[in-house]
């Protein structure tokens, strides 16, 4: 299937990108796109209830295996229920987070082994990578800065220390710059209207003319 039109948003938190996923589904609309903007993990009941034990802040161990492994389960329900209808319909998706944030996240931070990661990227969606993935790029300590000014109780990723999102950063930096095509890197320290301007940039040669 073509991925011609789907796009996916990557970055640490506090990077803005819920508000740049809203910019470009406004932008994509105004030129008459149909646009399904959802996230991830998430994006369809089933997978916002596995959402929901990801991020839940429980007494009882997940391994980073495990948490890898219920990343991928709602991917591929996300993928079925959500995604992959709405491509086949002709529609734009914009993602916040997909599979580079598992390299990033269960990869890079939590260590597990990037062959596992790549062996259920191939099952789940061998056929399916993003068309373009822009990746809001700032520093850690004004990201987490940002993030908890944004309030709300802290998730179980949000508890973790700066040097876990220092290599969560170090991963997505790496595989922007081994995947020029379809990553592109923004500076995500610039004001709003800055970063939305850029970020249209970033997708303007995938437009119709
Ligand atoms: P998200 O809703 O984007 O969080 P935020 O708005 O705080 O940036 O994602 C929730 C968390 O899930 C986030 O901390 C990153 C994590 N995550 C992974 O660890 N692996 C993944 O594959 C995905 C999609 C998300």
């Amino acid at each position: 299937m073509s991925g011609s039109r789907f796009i996916t948003l990557e970055g640490i938190e506090g990077a803005g990108k819920s508000t740049v996923a809203r910019t470009l589904g406004d932008e994509l609309r105004r030129r008459g796109g149909e646009v399904l903007l959802t996230r991830e993990p998430g994006g369809t009941p089933l997978a916002e209830a596995i959402r929901g034990i990801l991020l839940r802040r429980g007494t009882e161990d997940l391994s980073a295996v495990a948490e890898t492994l219920l990343m991928f389960a709602a991917r591929a329900v996300h993928l079925d229920n959500a995604i992959r209808p709405a491509l086949a319909a002709g529609k734009w998706v914009i993602c916040d987070r997909y599979t580079d944030a598992s390299y990033a996240y269960q990869g890079a931070a939590r260590g597990v082994e990037p062959a596992l990661i790549d062996r259920l990227a191939a099952a789940v969606h061998a056929d399916l990578w993003p068309t373009r993935t822009l990746l809001l790029d700032l520093p850690v300590t004004e990201g987490l800065a940002r993030a908890r000014r944004r309030g709300g109780p802290a998730d179980r990723f949000e508890d973790e220390h700066q040097e876990f999102f220092e290599r969560v950063r170090e991963a997505y930096l790496a595989r922007a710059s081994a995947d020029p095509q379809r990553f592109r890197v923004l500076d995500a320290r610039a004001d709003e209207p800055g970063l939305a301007a850029a970020a249209l940039a970033a997708i303007a040669d995938l437009l119709p003319a």
